[in-house]
């Protein structure tokens, strides 16, 4: 059983309203199936509160179908519907289903839209942070080192536990919704220290130096580890924020990876002792050319067609200097007849985006930028799209599985190009 402070126990008790003594309760049973015997506290929570679309409302017809219904009966898993307050600790809202403004591009109908209009207007009142994004570090929450964090989104959760060392596990619509008011989240998993230790080893035999190379090998790490912890050493080099990004996205869809340690690079592996931390090491991996290829070959086995009628890029959501470069690589060119582009960000990243000129710059080639949600989460391509061309390991992962269309995966250049000529030309240097 989970012990409780006092603070905890006058929580359970109501002392702090209905909706924290459920989101307590709901916490305790969560701690005690895992086997933690405390909670950490937590003022940084990121998950999707209360949002749902309208047949999930209609399944809790009986309660109210409302905001508060949704919260109490889905969030909490309460057994009856109670008065949800402003939120008590510090809470965003990860990326939802649709862009506020382009959502009839995405082929969204009007009342879907207005369901998102109001449980908008509902999370900003329960004053949760409308960030809307995958990418909340990018945005205006970033933790920082040993930080106890409750993050939904796997590739969040990789980037804050490994690039920033930030703690979290990779939480749920539940948990988080239950954290966001009670502050507390179980001390298991890697909010503690001996769980964080490096697991197996993977060795680098190949140059990585580019977000091309980064989600390849972030695949192929994925793949072969699964959901423990790698340590990664050898040929890496130009580290930075976005191949982090690709590489974490990458590896938490092959795999389950929610930490990984890169020697010499990320915060908790200043060499491989220190990154094993006198765990036994398993396995060796070896990235060498062989593996490369493969790597490559499985991202682009369900690839026929040349014929690309939509590229996708922003997988994660792009950071403003992924933007950039899609405008200077599409300035002055237009997206094909047959295609289309569309890349996908934050709003914050995108109001930057907008006073740069790089929205009108893709506008005027003929591409969106879209913000909020993404082809996978959203399940939004163009219509009558059979054939997509992305940057991102993840995205390829998904998109082509869950939309039943050909994917290829190359560069962000042979992308853009794809979406100009509506022909894939991408091959493996
Ligand atoms: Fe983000 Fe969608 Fe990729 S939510 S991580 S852009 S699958």
């Amino acid at each position: 059983m989970v012990a409780l402070t006092d603070a905890e126990k006058a929580m359970l008790d109501g002392e702090s309203g209905a909706a924290t003594q459920k989101a307590m309760e709901l916490l305790i049973r969560y701690a005690d199936a895992l086997g933690a015997e405390r909670f950490v506290e937590t003022n940084n929570v990121a998950g999707v509160p209360g949002s749902a679309p309208q047949w999930v409302k209609d399944y809790y017809k009986a309660d109210g179908g409302d905001y508060r219904a949704v919260f109490s009966r889905f969030d909490l898993d309460s057994d009856e519907v109670v008065d949800v307050p402003r939120m008590n600790a510090f809470s965003c809202h990860l990326q939802g289903g649709m862009d506020p403004m382009l959502w009839q591009e995405q082929g969204m109908t009007e009342d879907a839209h207005a369901n998102f209009v109001s449980d908008e207007a509902e999370v900003a009142a329960h004053g949760i942070q409308i960030l809307k994004t995958c990418t909340p570090y990018l945005a205006g929450n970033v933790p920082v080192m040993g930080e106890h964090c409750a993050w939904m989104e796997s590739s969040a959760v990789v980037f804050a536990n490994s690039v920033i060392g930030a703690r979290t596990n990779c939480e749920g619509r539940e948990s988080t919704s239950a954290a966001m008011l009670a502050k507390r989240i179980p001390d298991w998993g890697f909010h503690t220290d001996d769980f964080r230790k490096g697991q197996h080893s993977v060795d680098v035999r190949v140059p990585v130096d580019s977000i091309f190379e980064w989600g390849m090998l972030g695949y192929f790490v994925g793949d072969a580890v699964q959901d423990t912890i790698p340590v990664i050493s050898g040929n890496i080099s130009e580290a930075s924020l976005i191949r982090h990004k690709h590489f974490g996205a990458a590896a938490a869809s092959s795999g389950g990876v929610e930490m990984y340690h890169m020697v010499g690079i990320t915060p908790e592996a200043p060499s491989v002792e220190q990154a094993f931390g006198g765990a036994a090491r398993g396995d060796v991996f070896i990235y060498d050319q062989a593996a490369r290829k493969r790597i490559y070959e499985t991202l682009n086995s369900v690839g026929t067609s040349e014929d690309v009628d939509f590229v996708m890029l922003g997988c994660p959501h792009a950071s403003i200097e992924q933007i950039a470069q899609v405008a200077a690589l599409i300035d002055g060119r237009k997206v094909h007849v047959n295609s289309a582009l569309w890349v996908f960000t934050s709003r914050a990243v995108k109001a930057t985006a907008d006073a740069n000129g790089y929205t009108k710059i893709l506008r005027d080639a003929g591409a969106y930028l879209m913000t909020d949600t993404c082809s996978a989460i959203s399940q939004a391509v163009p219509k009558g799209t059979r054939v997509a061309a992305m940057d991102s390991a993840k995205q390829t992962h998904y998109l082509p599985a869950m939309m039943g269309i050909e994917g290829w995966y190359g560069t962000t250049a042979e992308c853009i190009d794809a979406a100009c000529t509506g022909k894939w030309k991408g091959k493996l240097a």
